[in-house]
């Protein structure tokens, strides 16, 4: 008697603890998922979406807004960067980034800013809007890696949108994607199934599709991410020292001679060995923070500086105050941004030094090609930190032994050159 009695209060209430964890989960569920809308593939135009998910959306629309960041780093504005730091000139001499780079701006710019650059010539590839465009899946679907080598002029009046929400979301099930193929490759290649990947690695991997550091093959202009030693500027560098499949070079800069390798934002990378992406803390958790509107939760569309946001995206972590935080956001980026125009402009002396050096009569030509390794590498150490994004914020330490060490490769590689010309008379 006393065990029946025991086992039907037990049974009531385990049948209270369900109904009311059952409330509380169904209760406080987002609207959208209750509504159990599914969008067409296909269907790129985020005021679509926008209409069955208007929080998102109208975050989603802030990106248009252009604006200078707290911290007075990166920021929505398209400005030149070689405004603020001119060796950017020399060290990209003979290349498109001499003529055109500016400061990112946000998603919906994508196609906008793709189809203004001067770095697009007649002989663009279509592998250039990978990156650009919710559109990307269609066409892979279509032409598979064959759209790369197409050219962009012909693949360019086909846009017409940037990145939107099919980017990032699976319109039936809105569950978080990665779309592109570069991205699925480079991570199978380390021995990740981004298919089996939990929620919490998809709110850095959707960035990761395009934040990062990539190469076009020759002849085929398929899209590489070259993590095949790792992702660290030395372990990437080793990569390209190889000759992955013939690739050598971006271009040769006309006044030293040196065969160059362009950095592109490697913003996932760089987080990858952070402060914060060691401690598991992903991108969308400070720059698609949880926001509330009435009774509802939602994450931030708004894609910028999360210092915009530093209650949402920091202070759900962090107790100091917004002030602090901020003051120490700026000092990392202060002496991440005093190192990085030492290195510049140190990288800058070494292809004067190159070019005087290989101007001079019986230059010794070995110790040249040894100057113009050194140069090769120091740029790209240089490089590397300078396309990244955050001014150093997403990993302080690693970013500045990065500079030191272009820094010392610069002054190796004006030594070597000075060297090469001992003993040898001028032309
Ligand atoms: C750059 C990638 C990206 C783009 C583009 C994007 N989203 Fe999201 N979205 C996310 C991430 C990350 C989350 C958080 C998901 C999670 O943690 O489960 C999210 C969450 C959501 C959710 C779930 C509820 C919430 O707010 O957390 C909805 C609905 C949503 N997005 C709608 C949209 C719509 C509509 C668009 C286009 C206007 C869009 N998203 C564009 C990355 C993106
Ligand atoms: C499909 C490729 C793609 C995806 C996915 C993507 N980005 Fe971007 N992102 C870009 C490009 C390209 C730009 C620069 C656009 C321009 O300047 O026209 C950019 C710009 C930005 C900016 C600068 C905005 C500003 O206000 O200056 C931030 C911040 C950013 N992305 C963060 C993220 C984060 C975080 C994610 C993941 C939640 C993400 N991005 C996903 C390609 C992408
Ligand atoms: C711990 C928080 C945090 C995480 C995690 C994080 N970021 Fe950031 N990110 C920042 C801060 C802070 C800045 C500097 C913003 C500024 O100077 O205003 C920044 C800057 C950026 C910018 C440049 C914004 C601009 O104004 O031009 C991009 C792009 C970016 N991050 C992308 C990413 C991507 C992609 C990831 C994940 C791989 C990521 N971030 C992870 C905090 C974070
Ligand atoms: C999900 C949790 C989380 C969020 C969100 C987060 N942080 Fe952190 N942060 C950490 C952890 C964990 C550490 C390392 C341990 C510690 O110092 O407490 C850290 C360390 C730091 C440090 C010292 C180490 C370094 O790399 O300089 C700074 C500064 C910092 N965070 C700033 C920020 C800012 C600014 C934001 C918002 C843009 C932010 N954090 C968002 C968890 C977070």
């Amino acid at each position: 008697m006393i065990n029946k009695k025991i086992l039907s209060a037990g049974i009531a209430v385990v049948i209270l603890l369900v109904l009311v964890v059952g409330a509380r989960v169904w209760l406080f569920q987002p609207e959208d998922q209750i509504k159990g809308v599914s969008i067409p593939e296909g269907v790129h135009d985020p005021a679509e979406w926008g209409k069955f998910y208007p929080l998102e959306y109208r975050s989603y629309l802030k990106n248009r807004e252009m604006a200078p960041s707290p911290t007075g780093f990166g920021g929505s504005e398209k400005v030149q960067k070689a405004l603020m730091e001119p060796a950017n000139l020399m060290n990209f001499k003979g290349y498109g980034f001499s003529k055109d780079y500016t400061e990112d701006r946000g998603h919906p710019y994508a196609v906008e800013d793709l189809r203004e650059t001067k770095r697009v010539t007649p002989k663009t590839t279509g592998a250039c809007m990978t990156c650009k465009t919710a559109q990307l899946g269609d066409i892979f679907r279509e032409k598979g890696w064959a759209y790369a080598k197409m050219p962009l002029a012909e693949l360019l009046p086909l846009l017409k949108h940037p990145i939107t929400c099919s980017n990032c979301h699976d319109p039936k099930t809105m569950n978080l994607r990665v779309m592109n193929p570069a991205f699925i490759e480079a991570m199978a290649k380390r021995g990740i199934d981004v298919s089996k990947a939990s929620n919490k690695e998809m709110r850095s991997y959707v960035c990761g599709q395009c934040h990062v550091e990539y190469y076009f093959e020759p002849e085929t202009f398929h899209v590489v991410f070259p993590w095949g030693k790792g992702l660290q500027p030395e372990q990437i560098y080793d990569y390209y020292a190889a000759k992955p499949a013939g690739f050598v070079q971006d271009w040769v800069h006309p006044d030293s001679q040196t065969k160059m390798i362009k950095a592109q934002h490697p913003d996932f990378e760089t987080w990858s060995t952070g402060t914060h992406g060691m401690a598991g803390v992903a991108c969308a958790d400070c720059h698609m923070p949880f926001m509330r509107d009435g009774g509802r939760k939602y994450s931030s569309h708004w894609v910028t500086s999360p210092m915009r946001t530093v209650e949402a995206s920091c202070r759900t972590c962090h107790t100091q105050t917004e002030a602090w935080l901020l003051s120490r956001v700026k000092t990392t980026q202060g002496h991440v941004w005093d190192m990085q125009r030492r290195a510049g402009t140190t990288v800058s002396q070494a292809h004067e030094a190159i070019a005087r050096a290989a101007a001079a009569a019986d230059v010794k030509g070995e110790e040249l090609d040894k100057a113009r390794e050194l140069l090769r590498r120091a740029q790209w150490y240089w490089d590397i930190v300078s396309a990244e994004n955050s001014m150093g914020f997403h990993n302080p330490s690693q970013v500045l032994n990065t500079l030191g060490r272009s820094v010392d490769l610069a002054h190796q590689a004006i030594a070597t050159a000075n060297r090469a010309t001992v003993g040898a008379g001028r032309k």
